[in-house]
């Protein structure tokens, strides 16, 4: 479910760009980084309602803010362009701001999410909170799961947040900090809910095309605090497709075991290994895609005590293969005549084929479709389609020189494709050829018969 946002402001931070936050959160000086601001939704489950997955009615969405502090960014960054993040003057027990803190680990392609304002990109936000298992409910700790999203393709982040004190080491803890009304959680002087990232899982790509029997690689990676190489996680690679679902791969990686466990259900499936350990680089290779292999893929890591997801779709494509039944239109006995173009093996669905004539006189090509019908789709058992448009053209209508062209356009092609042919001279009717044969035969016998 995707919530939009409306505001994005960025700020540069510097140590005294925002004298509002207390000094132990502030950027290092001298370095510099940016706040990103997002809106975002807390989404809560309905009280005493059903399970994941149920209509969205029965989850509640308050609007909320997530402050992703300290992200780095790319010197050529100019400080000018970015508007600075005020916290509220007075801080207000009913705003929902949650601050995260995201030097380590650090944001994947972190860049991105500044620029979205200036690039016209929406980013989608959510928030709502998580249990980790296995780990005692405690009140002085709790956990929020966030989905930033870079909508149309981007990256796409499932962050772990784990809260922290809301005073720095040092100051006065004596006064009972204000609680957020709706979360019951300390505030900062700031009227933020601190955190940090403990764990994300992200994709740079939430939607990949493949061509049909080519390999696709989904994106999929993990950061953690802890620094690599990994020594225990999980990950499993799940595809759901029309309501059903299976399981691709599945890796565990054990203190106890030098090497991972691989478990491929799909034939043709991997992870690098090596690159899962290092740099939490999870993305699955598939071999030679056929069309059950398009879905949505589900990419979950757990490791230590947090577990989070990235959702990703592959669609498989290959473009028509487009042929005329016939090159060259005669027409005989002054008959209509039938032409065929096909459009074979392409995947998906959806085909648009129209007729155009081109005079030889004329600059402007004039359409034919009307006159043509289409047949119904014909499917391959590797389920690619095949579909042909018949023409009926009237020699009356069409001159000698004309040029008929089918164009085919198909979500694959990025121009449609055309084929031509070309209407020819009449050929003179066959009873007029067989008059002229045999008079000219008659002829000759009369002849020979003479000499
Ligand atoms: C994983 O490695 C591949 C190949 O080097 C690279 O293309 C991809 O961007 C990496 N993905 C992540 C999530 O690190
Ligand atoms: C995968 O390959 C193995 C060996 O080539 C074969 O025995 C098995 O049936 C294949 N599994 C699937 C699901 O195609
Ligand atoms: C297309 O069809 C119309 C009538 O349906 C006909 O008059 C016209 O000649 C046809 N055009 C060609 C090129 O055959």
């Amino acid at each position: 479910m995707v919530f939009s946002v409306g505001l994005l402001v960025v700020s540069y931070f510097t140590a005294s760009a925002v004298s509002g936050f207390p000094p132990s959160h502030l950027a290092q000086a001298g370095f510099g980084g940016a706040d990103v601001v997002l809106s975002c939704s807390l989404v809560e489950e309905g009280a005493g309602l059903g399970t994941m997955g149920a209509s969205g009615s029965q989850f509640s969405r308050t609007p909320a803010t997530l402050v992703l502090r300290d992200l780095p960014v790319s010197p050529d960054l100019s400080p000018e362009t970015l508007t600075p993040y005020n916290p509220p003057a007075n801080p207000d027990p009913d705003d929902i701001i949650i601050e995260a803190k995201v030097t380590s680990p650090e944001i994947p392609e972190a860049d991105s999410l500044l620029h979205a304002d200036c690039n016209e990109q929406e980013v989608s936000c959510e928030i709502s909170r998580y249990f980790p298992r296995g780990v005692e409910v405690d009140a002085a700790v709790a956990y929020f799961i966030g989905s930033v999203m870079l909508e149309g393709g981007g990256i796409s982040l499932t962050l772990v947040l784990q809260t922290l004190p809301p005073m720095g080491e040092g100051e006065q803890s004596a006064a009972t900090p204000l609680l957020q009304s709706k979360l019951e959680l300390p505030l900062t002087q700031s009227g933020t809910i601190l955190t940090e990232v403990a764990f994300l899982v992200f994709s740079r790509l939430q939607s990949l095309r493949a061509p049909l029997g080519g390999d696709a690689q989904l994106d999929c990676g993990f950061k953690q605090q802890d620094p690599f190489p990994v020594h225990a996680m999980w990950l499993e690679w799940r595809l759901q497709h029309r309501g059903s679902g299976r399981r691709v791969l599945e890796m565990k990686a054990m203190e106890t075991e030098e090497q991972p466990i691989v478990h491929v259900d799909r034939n043709g499936s991997s992870v690098d290994l090596a690159l899962v350990v290092k740099e939490g680089n999870v993305s699955l290779t598939l071999t030679k895609v056929k069309v059950p292999d398009e879905g949505t893929y589900i990419c979950t890591v757990s490791a230590g005590l947090y577990q989070a997801q990235q959702v990703i779709q592959l669609h498989l494509t290959q473009p028509p293969h487009v042929s005329l039944s016939v090159d060259t239109v005669i027409f005989k006995d002054g008959l209509p005549q039938k032409v065929s173009c096909h459009c074979e093996r392409y995947y998906p669905l959806d085909v648009e084929v129209e007729w155009l004539y081109l005079l030889p006189s004329k600059e402007e090509p004039i359409s034919l479709t009307q006159n043509s019908s289409l047949t119904s789709h014909r499917q391959y058992s590797d389920r690619t389609l095949s579909l042909s448009s018949h023409l009926t053209i009237h020699p009356s209508a069409l001159p000698a020189g004309t040029v008929v062209t089918c164009v085919v356009s198909h979500s694959t092609l990025a121009t449609p494709l055309s084929v031509s042919l070309t209407v020819s001279a009449p050929e003179p009717a066959r009873s007029y050829w067989m008059l002229v044969g045999m008079v000219a035969a008659t002829l000759l016998s009369l002849y020979f018969l003479l000499k």
